[in-house]
């Protein structure tokens, strides 16, 4: 059994994984951003990589997404479970923790899918999350007493900038609960490849605009910081609640989508 771990901003390891070693794997579509950490914890191999690289210097619109998507097809990993801090646009404060449930991409410019070189494939994404994932993040969230938000819409910015207050105001407007710079296009490269992913997000601040607060780095860097042990007590449960057979969607992604002959 083997799970992917995308964190960001302070989730490399977890104390009591036991540390196997460490993969440089190269791609087709480049290097991804750092080693892929091989840890096993209650029968399950579990592989972390750090999006922002190991010194954290890729900003999120550099990151070589599809090569950190195709190393973890490479290493064999059918679901991958990505962590991201986000801002809090409404229902949620500085500390709390989102399970979301859709997404919207107000990215640009960023390399968003394997089938640009001949092969065209129209992957469905109404659903952007494996509900399988999801159902077994709550769990584990259930199971670690950590109180979770089950549902909500992450918006996706270009960065590395944070939004206006108008921004804010436009992406409450249209559905939008948290926004991140990070959820696009990792999710729809992982669906593109055939893996399960789903998203927890930790709220780190509230959105521009949203509070009298000037926003910063550093506030950013210390929720994170105060919030990482939820985080590892929701992965640590995961032996537990981890089923050995997928039955959604995901596994069958490409199945009727291509368009080109
Ligand atoms: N906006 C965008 N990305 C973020 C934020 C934010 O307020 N906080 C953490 N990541």
């Amino acid at each position: 059994m083997k799970i992917g771990i995308m964190g960001g901003s302070g989730l490399y390891e977890i104390e009591g994984f036991n540390f196997i070693g460490e993969e440089k794997v190269l791609t087709d579509w480049g290097e991804p951003s750092d080693t892929y950490r091989h840890f096993t914890f209650g029968g399950v191999d579990f592989y972390f990589l750090n999006r922002h690289g190991r010194k954290h210097d890729m900003p999120p619109h550099s990151v070589n997404y599809r090569a950190n998507i195709a190393g973890f097809k490479k290493l064999g990993i059918e679901r991958m479970l990505a962590f991201t801090a986000v801002g809090g646009i409404k229902g949620v404060k500085p500390g709390d923790v989102v399970i979301p449930d859709n997404a919207i991409d107000h990215t640009s410019g960023r390399a968003h899918t394997f089938y640009d070189r001949g092969l065209i494939h129209h992957i469905d994404f109404t659903a952007p999350f494996c509900p399988e994932l999801r159902a077994m993040l709550n769990s584990c969230a259930g199971a670690a007493s950590v109180p979770v938000k089950d549902g909500g819409t992450y918006i996706c910015t270009n960065g590395p900038r944070l939004e206006t207050a108008a921004e804010i105001r436009y992406f409450d407007i249209i559905g939008a609960d948290i926004v991140g710079m990070t959820l696009f296009p990792e999710a729809p490269l992982a669906r593109e490849m055939e893996i399960c992913y789903a998203n927890t997000s930790v709220i780190t601040n509230y959105a521009a605009g949203t509070t009298e607060n000037k926003l910063t780095t550093d506030e950013v860097v210390e929720t994170m910081k105060g919030s990482m042990d939820k985080i590892r007590s929701i992965v640590t449960k995961l032996p537990e609640y981890y089923s050995v057979d997928r039955e959604c969607a995901c596994q069958d992604a490409l199945a009727g989508t291509k368009i080109s002959k």
